[in-house]
């Protein structure tokens, strides 16, 4: 089986989809939000320690056991251990990739209905309460907000259905030098705001007494998100890779390009928030309310607009397709599905997971779980407690029983020394699973 399995056709389609995948909602929604409301600089800085010295070493790990696996990401635990249950780890991250997708592409949906209110003017000239109106009659509608959920899961599923070269390597070569020539002229747009200057300076001064451990946690989850660990999509991708191909290399590049793009959004946001006076700690509305009133109030506004909500689309289609993929992998390989018979029934059923979540802001608005609305309790499951508990078991499976030795082993078959090798054992044996069942802990409270 293994010797037709698909490869990844150039190292630069590799690099591409994997930051297609990292590059999300949680890099240009999330992560703005997260800093706005954690204090800016302080929570950059830790940010950054934390994808350097944790999330990395995670990556680098996950594509590894990916490479050696050469499978989907149950086969490749159970073909690595074969008497042990590690497996289970990944049949969590299958389930993850149904659960996040499902209320990714709920969030997806109305972005792409932001795109067309963009773009027939639907913003001009509202005032914030009117705005507010919109966003709301949007996503409390019972049937507008699943029709663009359909809408984002039948794009992924075209993608996907495809396969790994023609399908999502192609896609991401094309989509995401798009993303960051869009970007690039959102940025211009921002810094040369009137009063720009302000957010600036407050988005890169640190204010070390916000740094609590809710935001030392917050900030973990982030990581873990935004750079798709924990859930097999690494193993995933990394099992088309090429034993050519140098892993941690290619492993710091992705988590680069993932924290830039990540400041670089909020470099575009927070500046324009803070010309327009308004508050950067809003939350979710900062991206659905806020940005529309303040392209609304510049001169091209609705091409900015558009523009911004394009670069979301583009951003949560690449890492939607890599979820997609995931769960895409076990069923062909398992069940031996065709791949089209595999995207189009799993992304189905994601599509049905999904319709709770998208009425959850509407119809189903007073009903909860565990307090937090069902959208609001899906994304947390996921960040809290799914992405976690596979980065955990992910974490000590490579730690204790493939043993750091396997892994550099697979990494040194480019045959290059491997540096930091031994703080690279540390941190996977120690430090990971002590700091993720600390997360996991703390989720539950
Ligand atoms: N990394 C993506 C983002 O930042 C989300 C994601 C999580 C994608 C897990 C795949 C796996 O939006």
């Amino acid at each position: 089986m293994n010797e037709n399995r698909e490869k990844w056709g150039s190292r630069s389609g590799f690099i591409l989809a994997m930051v297609g995948s990292a590059i999300g909602l949680g890099n240009i929604w999330r992560f703005p939000t997260v800093v706005g409301q954690s204090g800016g600089g302080a929570f950059i800085l830790l940010y950054l320690l934390i994808i350097f010295g944790i999330g990395i070493p995670l990556m680098i790990g996950e594509l590894a056991i990916g490479r050696r696996g050469k499978s989907n990401i149950v086969a490749t635990f159970k073909k690595i251990n074969p008497k042990g249950k590690w497996w289970i780890t990944g049949v969590i991250g299958v389930t993850s990739g149904f659960v996040i997708l499902s209320f990714y592409s709920v969030i997806s949906g109305w972005v792409m209905a932001y795109i067309v209110k963009f773009i027939s003017g639907e913003f001009n000239n509202l005032d914030t309460q009117e705005i507010s109106h919109t966003y709301e009659s949007l996503v409390s509608h019972p049937s507008v907000p699943l029709f663009w959920h359909g809408l984002f899961m039948v794009m992924v599923i075209s993608i996907v259905m495809l396969g790994i070269h023609k399908g999502i390597e192609k896609t991401s070569k094309i989509l995401m030098p798009i993303l960051f020539a869009i970007l690039l002229i959102l940025v211009f747009r921002s810094i040369t705001l009137e009063g720009a200057a302000e957010g600036i300076k407050w988005l890169f001064k640190p204010d070390w007494s916000l740094i609590t451990i809710p935001t030392i946690l917050s900030a973990l989850g982030q990581v873990f998100f935004s750079l798709s660990l924990g859930m097999g999509t690494i193993i995933t991708y990394g099992s088309y890779l090429n034993d050519s191909e140098n892993i941690p290399y290619n492993s710091v590049i992705i988590a680069f390009s993932d924290v830039f793009i990540a400041i670089i959004s909020a470099v575009v946001i927070i500046p324009a928030v803070f010309a327009y006076g308004v508050q950067p700690d809003v939350g979710m509305p900062l991206i659905f309310i806020t940005l529309p009133l303040i392209f609304g109030a510049l001169p091209l506004g609705n091409f900015f607009g558009t523009l911004f909500f394009i670069l979301l689309l583009i951003a949560s289609l690449t890492s939607g397709i890599s979820l997609l993929q995931v769960v895409v992998a076990y069923f062909t390989e398992t069940f031996k599905w065709s791949k089209k018979k595999a995207s189009i029934i799993t992304g189905f059923i994601t599509f049905l997971m999904g319709i709770p979540s998208s009425l959850s802001t509407g119809l189903l608005e007073n009903y909860t779980i565990f307090g937090e609305p069902i959208l609001d309790f899906m994304d947390s499951l996921s960040s809290r407690i799914l992405l976690p508990v596979g980065g955990l078991l992910t974490a000590l499976f490579i730690g204790w029983v493939w043993k750091p030795k396997s892994t550099i082993e697979e990494m040194q078959k480019q045959d290059n020394k491997v540096p930091l090798g031994r703080q690279w054992s540390f941190v996977v044996k120690f430090i990971l699973p002590v700091v993720l069942s600390y997360i996991i802990i703390s989720g539950f409270f």
